[in-house]
């Protein structure tokens, strides 16, 4: 992985609300975000790769580059990251537009890795891109998001809305500033449960929620 230090501060100095970083995420960082995913995860997509930190380790962790969709907004990032992984699918665009672009035939990703920076985004905005990012996401896929704040960057109120659930991964002091990786899920669907309690009786029917273990530290 290339000394990228000089161009994101750079990068940070003409945008600092959409960069969010001073630095590119250290290597702990990039291992953290990464762990549960392997070559068989299958389509992944990247939001706010920056110059790549996470996509490198992507790739080392054997997924295929043609897995591989980044989603970057600055245009400074955009060339580096075309140059440096010419196999993958790299897109010039709002992560906010998700929904608005069909990006897949149907729902196949099984991972959203996120560097976006949340805490700096509207509360509309987030919910554009967790909507638009979970429209893609298969049955059993995640959303990793990494925050340097000290709890959940997606608020309750928007998990709640949108039926997810957050669960922190772990911490790396290992990186600086040291930050946290939260795992977003799609909470369980209620079941619908039946069977005849007695020969002459009407079918019983009752809801069974499974358990909400919702909302991370
Ligand atoms: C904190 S940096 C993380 C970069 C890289 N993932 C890392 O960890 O080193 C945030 C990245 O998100 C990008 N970004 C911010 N807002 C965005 C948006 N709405 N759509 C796509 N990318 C965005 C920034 O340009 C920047 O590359």
């Amino acid at each position: 992985m290339p000394n990228d230090f000089l161009s994101f501060f750079l990068s940070w100095m003409s945008s600092p609300r959409r960069v969010g970083a001073v630095a590119p995420s250290g290597a702990a960082l990039a291992d953290l975000i990464t762990r549960e995913i392997s070559a068989t995860t299958g389509p992944i997509l990247e939001l706010g790769p920056g110059t790549g930190a996470f996509t490198y380790k992507l790739l080392k962790r054997g997924v295929r580059p043609q897995d591989l969709t980044l989603i970057e907004y600055g245009s400074d990032f955009m060339k580096l990251l075309q140059m440096r992984f010419p196999g993958s699918r790299v897109l010039w665009m709002d992560a906010g537009r998700l929904a608005t672009e069909r990006l897949y035939e149907g729902a196949p990703v099984g991972a959203v890795v996120s560097g976006l920076p949340l805490l700096n985004m509207s509360r509309r905005k987030v919910i554009s891109i967790l909507s638009g990012a979970f429209s893609y996401v298969r049955p059993g896929g995640a959303f990793y998001q990494f925050t340097y704040g000290m709890s959940c960057p997606v608020p309750r109120p928007v998990l709640d809305r949108l039926g997810l659930r957050a669960k922190l991964l772990d911490r790396t002091l290992l990186n600086v500033p040291p930050a946290a990786v939260y795992r977003l899920t799609r909470r369980p669907q209620m079941k619908l449960i039946t069977g005849s309690v007695a020969p002459e009786v009407s079918t019983q029917a009752r809801w069974e929620t499974e358990r909400d273990c919702s909302l991370a530290p």
